[in-house]
């Protein structure tokens, strides 16, 4: 499959942890705005593939990369690339949320107050931009100054988007974002991810094919640490091209 322009780039990546090879001779191009699901069984390779992309695997401890990530055409394994710099491109959001023990205002402040913005006025309009975009002002307008523990689970994972947000990204990571979280607050997320790709790149690791199927623009298979197939999300789940993508996606009914 050609992308013109791919967001992100993943040249011979290849991840070795101890002895294991975890990762295989990876290559594959990300379009921007779009949504892209990664599937596979449990131990894969998923969620190592998604720490790829934002260097997260730096802090594994005996692991080793080999190859190229390429975000907007630089190259993130390049030990002259300034780390912080790469993070704030992306939000990440994980299986369950971490809210700060702090105010919800706090929460999605404290992004933009590292950044060195201190002014209220400017910092009251991002908490109310980004609780807007992420379907979480109407419910929590009127405390914003109420901990953010207090809020439902489904809550604090908008309330974590919100604050990956606030930085400015241009990419949202989602790992198994929605695992922990009840049927109609997965929903809310899931519709989020539908309407934000009109600004970002959104890549979602999940193990939920009618997630995959909802949500996503593509679809990435992998399996034992190599990528089987990639492709538009019908043709993954309808028209599998590999003999190992058709068992996988068989019990999946349209
Ligand atoms: N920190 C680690 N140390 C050792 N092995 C790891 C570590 N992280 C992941 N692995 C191994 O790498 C493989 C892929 O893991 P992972 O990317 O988490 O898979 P998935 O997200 O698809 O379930 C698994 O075999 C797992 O045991
Ligand atoms: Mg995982």
């Amino acid at each position: 499959m050609t992308i013109n322009k791919p967001h992100i780039s993943v040249q011979d990546l290849n991840v070795h942890i101890g002895d294991n090879h975890i990762l295989k001779d990876i290559n594959i191009d990300i379009p921007d705005k779009s949504v892209i699901s990664i599937i596979g069984p449990s131990g894969c390779g998923k969620t190592t593939l998604l720490k790829s992309f934002n260097r997260l695997l730096d802090n594994t401890q005996d692991v080793k990369v080999s190859g190229n990530v390429w975000i907007d055409g630089e190259n993130i394994y390049d030990p002259k690339v300034e780390i912080t710099h790469i993070r704030k491109k992306m939000g990440l959001l994980s299986q369950r949320p971490y809210p700060l023990p702090m105010s919800i205002y706090d929460n999605v402040a404290y992004g933009p107050r590292i950044h060195g913005i201190k002014k209220k006025s400017e910092l009251d309009a991002i908490v109310e931009e980004q609780l807007k975009a992420t379907a979480l002002w109407n419910e929590v307008k009127d405390r914003l100054s109420s901990s953010a523990s207090r809020l439902s689970i489904g809550q604090q994972q908008r309330l974590c988007l919100a604050r990956g947000l606030a930085v400015g990204p241009e990419i949202i990571l989602g790992d198994e974002s929605t695992s922990a979280l009840d049927p109609i607050s997965t929903s809310i997320i899931e519709d989020l991810f539908i309407k934000l790709k009109e600004k970002y790149t959104i890549v979602l690791v999940t193990h939920i094919l009618r997630q995959a199927a909802r949500v996503s623009d593509y679809i990435i298979f992998v399996y034992m640490g190599r990528i089987v197939e990639y492709g538009l999300t019908d043709q993954i789940l309808r028209d599998p091209k590999e003999t190992l993508t058709q068992e996988y996606v068989k019990g999946y009914i349209v």
